[in-house]
């Protein structure tokens, strides 16, 4: 695992979620991944309030164990997509919510039409309790796409994470949104949230394409892998 693309937003373990249904499934989309150039991957399940959330922890190593027997140059960590909710740091200090790969660092979901003000209070609440909020695909808040607001969550602490799929495209159906915020350096860390064979499979070569022609090799690198490794490492990010 020495170079590629590091994941840290996935739905691969067998299920959980409305992610992968089987662990031949997993190992499928796992391939699919390392295809296209991924060394490395974060097990982000939803988080649910309703079951032991632990249990992910030998669901992951089992999924790790059964991949890394073709592919030894691969390395999958555990973690969480974890929905907002008033209790969250309580359950993350008790381990029934997951940071990634035991760092301080969260992915955080929430609904995608709550207004700005709920989002900005939502991360600063998590970075209160000495965690580092990373927030998933950002792309799909509408309260973020005003001038901003972007800049005053990364200076309450918080982390933006784009999804790779939202940055392919033609001149027509693209989201100038998303490229233009690549381009400004604003997002942190890019993730396939990859879910099943025939419903969101990983897309990352795609958007590699793009990145690969628009982005310095340093920057690319800082939001595919430098990023990732740094959080998985429980380290301060570029
Ligand atoms: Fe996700």
């Amino acid at each position: 695992m020495t170079e590629g693309i590091i994941d840290i937003h996935s739905h691969i373990l067998p299920g959980v979620d409305d992610g992968s249904r089987s662990l031949e499934e997993s190992l499928e989309l796992l391939e699919m991944a390392y295809r296209q150039g991924v060394r490395g991957i974060i097990a982000t399940p939803h988080y649910s309030r309703s079951r032991d959330n632990r249990h992910h922890l030998p669901l992951t190593e089992k999924v790790r164990s059964a991949f890394l027997e073709k592919h030894p140059d691969f390395e999958i960590w555990p973690g969480q997509e974890t929905f907002f909710h008033e209790e969250l740091p309580e359950r993350l200090e008790e381990g029934q919510a997951l940071t990634l790969a035991g760092s301080r660092y969260v992915l955080m979901e929430m609904d995608t039409g709550r207004d700005y003000s709920y989002i900005l209070r939502a991360m600063r609440s998590l970075v209160q309790y000495g965690y580092r909020p990373i927030l998933a695909h950002i792309e799909r808040f509408p309260a973020l796409r005003d001038d901003g607001r972007l800049d005053e969550l990364v200076q309450a602490g918080c982390l933006l994470q784009m999804n790779f799929d939202s940055l392919k495209g033609n001149f027509f159906t693209r989201d100038r949104w998303c490229r233009a915020k690549v381009l400004e350096g604003r997002v942190h860390v890019l993730g396939s949230d990859m879910h099943r064979l025939d419903f969101r499979p990983p897309a990352v070569d795609e958007a590699m394409k793009w990145l690969e022609k628009a982005l310095s090799e340093e920057e690319l690198l800082r939001i595919t892998r430098i990023n990732p490794l740094h959080i998985i490492h429980n380290e301060k990010t570029e």
